[in-house]
């Protein structure tokens, strides 16, 4: 059983005179002190992983001889005993500084001294380390599914969208006509370089630190790479001073979560305008949507604006990190404690978002009237120049021809494709009645057909590129 604390002890600290390390010391931690001194309201999600990692500590213990394999058996025992415990009630009041002192204390109350055996070896410096890159390798894995279901919502978005024009824009100005499905694809290729920027963070943190105790290395003869095998790392670090205080991991991962966010904020924004009455491109459904208290017609679209509102705190971790690290002191500092709340709040707010996000796509509509009539005959004063380029006319003169007729055709009123042949031929003999072709959105986007272009089959391939860099990333990974 845990002791209940008395009332008093937060103020008491009873951290010193019985805790890790107080045997140095004579006085109490001061009152003023105790808050910050805290990494347990952070840290205590972290209660999975600290077994795990002193349960194949106590494993590399036993084959370097330090524990018998009795004693090992009860340790191991005793952590699993530890980990039912909290499972069940929690860590109850536990006031110690961190997760690893409130295990430590568990298991000694769950088989006496010999749970003081350990720590051997280890320091709190190695073992947290240890126990976030545990935690991060899971939350890459999670947020890699989770970026995946939000590129196939997009993939199946494109495939409504293959037959429907969407004016693409540059500059917010309308451009030329592409197909809707070339947009939302824009959207999956960004998403898919950010699966590659987890990947990547995922096998930083695949780097193993226990065995580096607290900045020398460990003076008992660990099985280093078995630690590693046992843990699901990939590589051992090469060097103790580093492993303590190497957290370049974790910058990677909110580098991509930052980017994510940029991502995330970019497809939202776009959903915003495209489903606002001005655009109209776009139907998010009512399961994504809100109304308003006082406007009985409104429909908003709080997934695009709540997931673009988050990207805002995915950029402040990653500062927050980099302030953090900035100018420390060689090995490890007890500013470090700092690196879990800024990685935690990155990966739950990842895990809030990209799903919502991703559910907020695989409902939403296109909305083909809109679409089609949006396309305005503007959008072909490109084609139009183009024409004449196949005519055999310098592109640079083409241009100025069509600049011309698009001032005449805005001085008269009338849409492009409405001038009068002659009114065209004034401008450039070689135009001629087949010129009425250009102004069509399927003509144009056919032409586009290039590797990357928005032609029917240019989009095919790149649904093609998209589904076996999703299916290679589902076998590869993990
Ligand atoms: N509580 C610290 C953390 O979670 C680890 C403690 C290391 N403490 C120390 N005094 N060296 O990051």
């Amino acid at each position: 059983m845990i002791d209940e604390p008395k009332e008093t002890d937060s103020v008491e600290n009873p951290e010193a005179p019985g805790s890790l390390w107080g045997a140095r010391f004579d006085g109490v931690m001061a009152p003023e002190m105790v808050e910050l001194n805290q990494s347990l309201p952070v840290d205590s999600c972290l209660w999975r992983e600290d077994i795990r990692g002193s349960q194949a500590w106590a494993q590399a213990l036993g084959r370097a001889g330090v524990l018998t394999q009795t004693e090992l058996a009860s340790v191991i025992n005793g952590l699993e005993g530890v980990a039912l415990r909290i499972g069940s009630e929690g860590l109850g009041r536990a006031q110690e500084e961190d997760i690893h002192s409130v295990v430590e204390r568990m298991l000694l109350e769950e088989i006496g001294s010999l749970g003081g055996k350990l720590h051997t070896g280890r320091s709190r410096n190695d073992q947290s380390a240890t126990g976030v890159r545990l935690f991060g390798m899971n939350a890459c894995d999670q947020i890699r599914e989770d970026l995946v279901n939000l590129c196939r919502a997009l993939q199946d978005l494109a495939h409504r969208g293959m037959h429907l024009p969407m004016p693409g824009y540059t500059h917010l100005q309308q451009a030329q006509p592409i197909r809707a499905a070339q947009w939302a694809l824009s959207h999956v290729f960004a998403f898919l370089r950010d699966i590659d920027r987890i990947n990547s963070a995922r096998g930083a943190a695949a780097v193993l630190p226990l065995g580096s105790g607290a900045i020398a290395g460990c003076p008992f003869p660990i099985d280093r790479e078995a630690l590693k095998d046992e843990l699901g790392f990939q590589r051992v670090s090469h060097n103790s001073v580093d492993a303590v205080a190497d957290r370049d991991w974790i910058c990677d991962l909110l580098y991509a979560g930052a980017m994510i966010g940029v991502h995330i904020s970019r497809l939202s924004e776009d959903l915003v305008l495209f489903s606002s009455s001005g655009f109209g491109f776009v139907r998010l459904s009512d399961g994504f949507s809100t109304g308003s208290s006082l406007m009985p017609q409104k429909r908003n679209p709080d997934v695009a604006e709540l997931a673009r509102g988050k990207s805002g705190r995915l950029h402040g971790n990653l500062v927050t990190l980099l302030t953090l690290l900035k100018g420390l002191p060689t090995g490890y500092n007890r500013d470090l404690q700092e690196d879990k709340e800024a990685l935690f709040d990155t990966c739950n707010t990842l895990g809030i978002t990209v799903p919502a996000l991703a559910g907020g796509i695989k409902t939403a509509e296109f909305v083909p009237e809109s679409l089609e009539s949006a396309i305005d005959t503007q959008l072909f004063a490109t084609d139009l120049a183009d024409y004449l380029v196949r005519k055999g006319v310098p592109f640079r003169e083409t241009h100025g021809v069509v600049g011309r007729l698009v001032r005449l055709a805005e001085e008269e009123g009338i849409p492009l494709n409405e001038l009068s042949i002659e009114a065209m031929q004034n401008e450039h003999v070689a135009f001629e009645e087949d010129v009425a072709e250009v102004f069509d959105w399927e003509r144009s986007t056919e032409v586009r057909d290039t590797i990357g272009g928005t032609s029917l089959r240019a989009i095919q391939e790149q649904l093609e590129e998209v589904s076996a860099q999703l299916s290679g990333i589902n076998t590869a990974v993990k």
